[in-house]
């Protein structure tokens, strides 16, 4: 649950403690580096990036761009992929440590598996923050991503625009993810209404290991037999299981019969969109994310309080945090958004569709 700092409550805090101040003769103070930051002046910081998984296409955009910009700003990035393990995730981070990074910027495979990290950090006096997914029940220092429970929101809203009564399946994403689990309670604030009420019926849930489209193919393989094909709808939580739910669907010559979504606007699933395969993606400018949290890491780095619009309660803390605002994108819009972005190019989206078919302009 995202709390937002309310403005009145953050100008009276600030008049009280202007006004202590007074009382006790000391002038405002300019915020100082805490005594946390672990940069020295005139030492190149030094961000250390752990990451799930590169497999999916979503998170090279996420390491190019946080690398770029932490260049820009004067620090260096110590990139460490543990393809989806936890173990491996866990002694990269304590190898990090170890090499004595300024800061750790940790994208977790598992929040919950990755929590001890952060004390073995604040030990060496270095702060965490958590990008994109929430490392829970943890003394976190900040948390940088999306409105994860809009996104779910604007998945199933999509589906439900085109198919309103039905048997729907769900595919959930990552069961150690906790963004999966928001997308998730996103989905079902629009979906249990009309569950409650007859309209749709859910004939299958299941989530796919570390979001990867093999393990899509196969849950929808096996749905869809289960079901004799009465599949009217599928809500799927990003772009990587859409793929597989439709390499599957397409077998039994459902594909583009059967509303489905995604997350990501991966290329593959944008030229699906065009093409009339997937009904939708959910897009999350990227650019804006990755910089955003380099910008917090040297900031962490260097000891100062970075912004936070409110917080999010990990199971332990109030973490403080930015979440920024998901895009819902099908082909009508893909143009105005993904593309106008740069985030796709067009001749690549529309690369399959007759020319003459093209958006104009
Ligand atoms: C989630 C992320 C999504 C999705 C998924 C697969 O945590 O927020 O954008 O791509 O991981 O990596």
């Amino acid at each position: 649950m995202f709390k937002k700092k309310s403005v009145k409550m953050l100008a009276m805090v600030s008049v009280l403690i202007v006004s202590l101040f007074m009382m006790a003769g000391c002038t405002k103070q300019e915020p100082t580096a805490a005594k946390e930051g672990t940069a020295q002046k005139g030492k190149t910081i030094k961000i250390g990036l752990s990451m799930d998984d590169l497999r999916l296409e979503r998170w090279q955009h996420d390491r190019d761009l946080f690398v770029g910009k932490a260049k820009e700003l004067g620090a260096e990035v110590v990139v460490q992929s543990a393809n989806g393990d936890d173990q491996t995730q866990f002694s990269q981070c304590e190898n990090l440590i170890a090499q004595g990074v300024n800061v750790l910027v940790v994208i977790p495979h598992n929040g919950e598996a990755m929590a001890p990290i952060i004390e073995q950090a604040h030990k060496a006096g270095i702060k965490v923050l958590s990008y994109d997914r929430l490392i829970t029940k943890s003394d976190v220092d900040y948390y940088i991503s999306f409105d994860n429970i809009k996104v779910g929101e604007m998945q199933a809203e999509s589906i439900v625009k085109l198919a309103p009564k039905g048997n729907y399946f769900l595919m959930g994403g990552s069961p150690t993810d906790n963004n999966a689990k928001m997308f998730r309670s996103g989905q079902m604030k629009v979906l249990k209404p009309l569950i409650d009420k007859g309209d749709i019926k859910v004939i299958g849930d299941q989530w796919a290991k570390d979001w990867l489209p093999e393990e899509a193919l196969k849950i929808m393989e096996n749905g869809l037999t289960a079901n004799n094909n009465k599949i009217d709808a599928v809500v799927t939580s990003n772009d990587s299981t859409a793929g597989g739910a439709i390499q599957a669907l397409t077998a039994q010559g459902m594909a583009g019969k059967v509303p489905i979504s995604g997350q990501d606007a991966e290329l593959a699933a944008c030229q699906r969109i065009v093409e009339g395969l997937q009904t939708m993606t959910v897009y999350k400018p990227i650019k804006l994310l990755a910089t955003a949290a380099a910008d917090v890491a040297v900031k962490l780095a260097k000891g100062e309080t970075p912004k936070s619009d409110g917080v999010v309660n990990n199971g332990k803390i109030d973490v403080p945090s930015v979440l920024l605002t998901p895009v819902a994108v099908d082909a009508k819009n893909m143009v105005e958004t993904v593309i106008k972005d740069g985030f796709n190019k067009l001749e690549e989206v529309y690369k399959n569709v007759p020319k003459d078919k093209w958006p104009k302009g």
